[in-house]
């Protein structure tokens, strides 16, 4: 079933996190729902930009719409990722989104106020929630380092008041990748909790995202290495994590590169150790069960696994 991403923030506030996570094809599709009926969570579906053009976005959307059928159980938003303007109107006119994430932060502050309002007024006469980021994730823009990047909780705000936005994607020492706090290589920055704790003080109650959430495992990049690849020494948000920000008000945790590490670990390892095979659902059938796995894993530590019934029972 197909829900708002508001329905499951306001259950999910300050108990636990909705796990959402970035899809791309069919594989990815299938692992995401099982691992999401494995572990009975609630969770969020990303599509990217990019995901929309690798193939066609209605492949995808089809896709997504068949899972409904074939996972009757399962209770979930479909969300577009870092949306420009564009494709936030295209995704609120489709009728299919949920909720479109408008990323407008490279933009001054009164310039991403007024592209969010726009898109929160159109998205809102459809019944589409909107995301928007304000702050800069280290790593995205290289050259800009340390607390500079980091949201200023007054903005927040200020800014949630002026531009009518339904969530909040907060700059809090997160990265997007495989490398991230980049600023210090070697050296793990960690989230930045009292950039949390003040802006749910200033705003209680209302939804944060954390962007460019995956952990990144050791395990993973030495196993990806030990089969070929050549993956530099690196580290993530660590899931510890996840729980706390999950009670200061972070709502959504995004994570996109975990599930791409569990590609190709499972595709390296497959083909050295069975160099003969040729037959592509091979590696596919333990990709899905793979990446099953790791979405189980990560509900439980956001606390989004046991609350499908919860989240039944709630919606009425
Ligand atoms: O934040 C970006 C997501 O990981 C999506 O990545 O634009 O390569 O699909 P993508
Ligand atoms: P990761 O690169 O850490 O998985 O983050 C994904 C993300 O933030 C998608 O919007
Ligand atoms: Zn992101």
């Amino acid at each position: 079933m197909i829900v708002t991403t508001d329905q499951l923030f306001k259950i999910a506030y300050g108990r636990y996190a909705v796990g959402a996570y970035n899809i791309n094809n069919l594989e990815q599709a299938t692992g995401l729902f099982r691992g999401n009926i494995e572990s009975q969570a609630p969770f969020i579906i990303q599509i990217s930009r990019g995901a929309r053009k690798y193939t066609d976005k209605r492949f995808l959307e089809a896709i997504i719409r068949a899972a409904e059928d074939v996972f009757p159980e399962a209770i979930f938003a479909v969300h577009l990722d870092h949306g420009t303007e564009e494709a936030c109107y295209d995704c609120i006119d489709s009728g299919f989104y949920s909720s479109v994430m408008i990323d407008a932060s490279h933009e001054s502050f009164e310039d991403n106020i007024a592209i969010t309002k726009r898109v929160v007024e159109r998205a809102h006469a459809r019944g589409v929630s909107v995301e928007a980021e304000l702050g800069m994730l280290g790593g995205v823009e290289e050259d800009i380092v340390g607390s500079v990047c980091l949201t200023k909780p007054e903005e927040a705000e200020e800014f949630v008041a002026q531009s009518g936005c339904d969530s909040l994607a907060v700059a809090i020492g997160t990265s997007h990748g495989a490398y991230k706090f980049t600023a210090e290589p070697g050296k793990k920055m960690g989230l930045h909790f009292d950039v949390i704790e003040d802006i749910q003080k200033r705003l209680p109650g209302y939804p944060m995202v954390m962007h460019g959430s995956s952990s990144v495992p050791k395990d993973e990049v030495d196993r990806i290495n030990a089969a070929g690849g050549k993956m530099k020494d690196t580290s993530g948000v660590p899931e510890e994590d996840f729980l706390p920000a999950a009670r200061m008000g972070v709502c959504k945790v995004n994570i996109d590169t975990d599930g791409r590490l569990v590609w190709t670990r499972v595709h390296r390892e497959f083909f050295r150790d069975q160099p003969e095979k040729f037959d592509l659902r091979d590696p596919g059938k333990v990709y899905m069960a793979e990446y099953a796995k790791m979405i189980a894993h990560k509900n439980e530590k956001l606390g989004s696994a046991g609350q499908l019934d919860d989240v039944r029972a709630k919606l009425g």
